[in-house]
């Protein structure tokens, strides 16, 4: 039977966004209500309903909803996803994993907290298979879970077509697939049996380990950007709680813990632009040390001490390094607002830089200095600090809004139609940014509507210019 096509009302809508809410913590604004019809459309069909609110009394049925939640969930994924993650995971995070495991039981516990159909934990697999090949007298495990049930069948099957395995180096693909002849690829049964898929949704139900089961890593990477903060919050407070001391925990690229979660430390991993942000959880010293300069407590088997982690845009200083009684005051954004007001732009950009140096990983000090850039003219450089502000805030309207503007003029009309878009999405979610001097006289919501305008505008002159 053909799909056809369903327009929700908006009671209909209302109903649907508080169950999905309600059952897997997913947030359906008004942008998504024709996705979301669609997928009603499609469970029309399979169930034979007549119309939309004989669907909705069957939503009453766990099995229904289940389905439901497959047709709504998005599985975007790709084996080796994020290389600047797979770079530090080989490099730094495995090879610490192994080390500390190997005077801990020789045990590795490993979480990919919504995994999709599979190819996340079966590319963290394989590079323990890559550097523990031979794993007789250890016990790794990569426990992957998801709230699809569909996901799950098609990762437990481990067969992919091309576009799945497309960022394999050839080597990969021939180490780790058997190829099938027919454009597909089956992960081998090496990688297979260090992969347990379990059904899991992360907002309502236990974690998947025993009580005292501590995880070393956790993956949980483009999950939360479907939830609310404070979903995200609550969930961050589940994986922090089932991570060991010195457990890892990856997120996706543009997903972040600032304004979320202060209990992990966000370390980078990797140097320049390959650099990865990931985040740790590290125990606090006993409360009686506090506030006095203590050695690092890494021990020998823990390996080398990862590069110097920072609380991401929190000016709250690692209590096992600085006095709590000296606090290390950073230097002032209102310089750099004093000295662009003043059309001091060198003197801005020295300022901002040194809010930079101070606390690298603080987006409003990138984002100053991309302001000041800006101003001065320098549209190129300006790019790498913005770029760097939209990513450790992807909330900041003002940073996507910068961006647009200087990509727009460095003549990139796509890349400045996304950022437009992404500040047309976010502005007005941050307080300080209503008193901000670049928004030109406009409020907050005009400044938006101005964005939201740009988009449409580039899309069309680019749909214009395609032949
Ligand atoms: C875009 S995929 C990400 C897959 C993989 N982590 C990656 O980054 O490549 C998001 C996954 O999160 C799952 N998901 C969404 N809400 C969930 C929930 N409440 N509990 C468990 N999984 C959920 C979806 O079913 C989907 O498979």
């Amino acid at each position: 039977m053909k799909t056809r096509k369903v327009v929700l009302s908006d009671e209909e809508f209302a109903q649907l966004r508080s169950l999905l809410a309600r059952s897997a913590g997913l947030v359906f604004d008004e942008a998504r209500r024709d996705s979301v019809a669609y997928c009603i459309a499609e469970r029309l069909r399979a169930t034979g309903a007549p119309d939309v609110s004989s669907y909705l009394a069957l939503l009453s049925d766990g099995t229904e909803r289940q389905q439901l939640l497959n047709e709504v969930t998005i599985q975007e994924t790709h084996f080796f996803r994020n290389p600047p993650q797979i770079r530090a995971l080989r490099k730094y995070v495995i090879p610490e994993l192994l080390k500390h495991a190997d005077t801990h039981g020789r045990r590795i516990r490993i979480w990919s907290a919504g995994c999709s159909t599979g190819e996340e934990p079966y590319t963290i697999a394989m590079l323990l298979r890559e550097l523990l090949p031979t794993m007789a007298g250890w016990d790794v495990k990569v426990i992957a879970t998801d709230v699809s049930s569909r996901a799950l069948e098609a990762a437990r099957s481990g067969r992919y077509g091309e576009r799945a395995v497309q960022m394999a180096s050839p080597d990969d693909l021939t180490r780790f697939f058997v190829a099938t002849g027919d454009g597909h690829y089956e992960v081998r049964p090496e990688i297979r049996e260090l992969v347990q898929f379990r059904h899991q949704n992360l907002v309502t139900d236990p974690v998947p380990f025993a009580v005292d089961e501590r995880i070393d890593l956790v993956l949980c990477r483009n999950v939360t950007i479907y939830f609310s903060r404070e979903t995200t919050r609550g969930l961050m407070a589940r994986l922090h709680a089932s991570l060991r001391d010195g457990g890892y925990l990856f997120l996706g690229h543009s997903e972040t813990l600032w304004q979320v979660s202060e209990d992990f430390r966000l370390v980078p991993l990797g140097t320049g632009d390959s650099a990865a942000f990931v985040y740790r959880r590290i125990d606090e010293p006993p409360k009686e040390r506090r506030g006095t300069v203590l050695p690092d407590r890494r021990t020998e088997d823990e390996g080398p001490p990862p590069p110097k982690p920072e609380r991401r845009g929190s000016s709250r200083r690692d209590r096992t390094s600085v006095p709590a009684a000296q606090p290390v005051a950073p230097p002032s954004a209102v310089a750099v607002r004093a000295a662009l007001s003043d059309g001091q732009y060198d003197d801005a950009i020295a300022a901002a830089t040194k809010l930079v140096t101070s606390e690298p990983l603080n987006p409003m000090g990138h984002y100053l200095r991309g302001l000041a850039l800006v101003n001065a003219g320098k549209d190129d450089a300006a790019l790498v600090d913005l770029r760097k502000a939209v990513y450790l805030d992807p909330s900041s309207g003002l940073g996507h809004f910068l961006l647009a503007g200087a990509l727009h003029r460095l003549g990139d009309p796509s890349a400045a139609a996304r950022e437009y878009r992404a500040a047309a999405d976010t502005l007005g979610t941050r307080k300080e940014e209503r008193t901000a001097p670049e928004l030109g006289g406009r409020s907050v919501q005009e400044l938006a509507a101005l964005c939201a305008q740009l988009e449409h505008q580039l899309g069309n002159a680019r749909e214009e210019s395609t032949p």
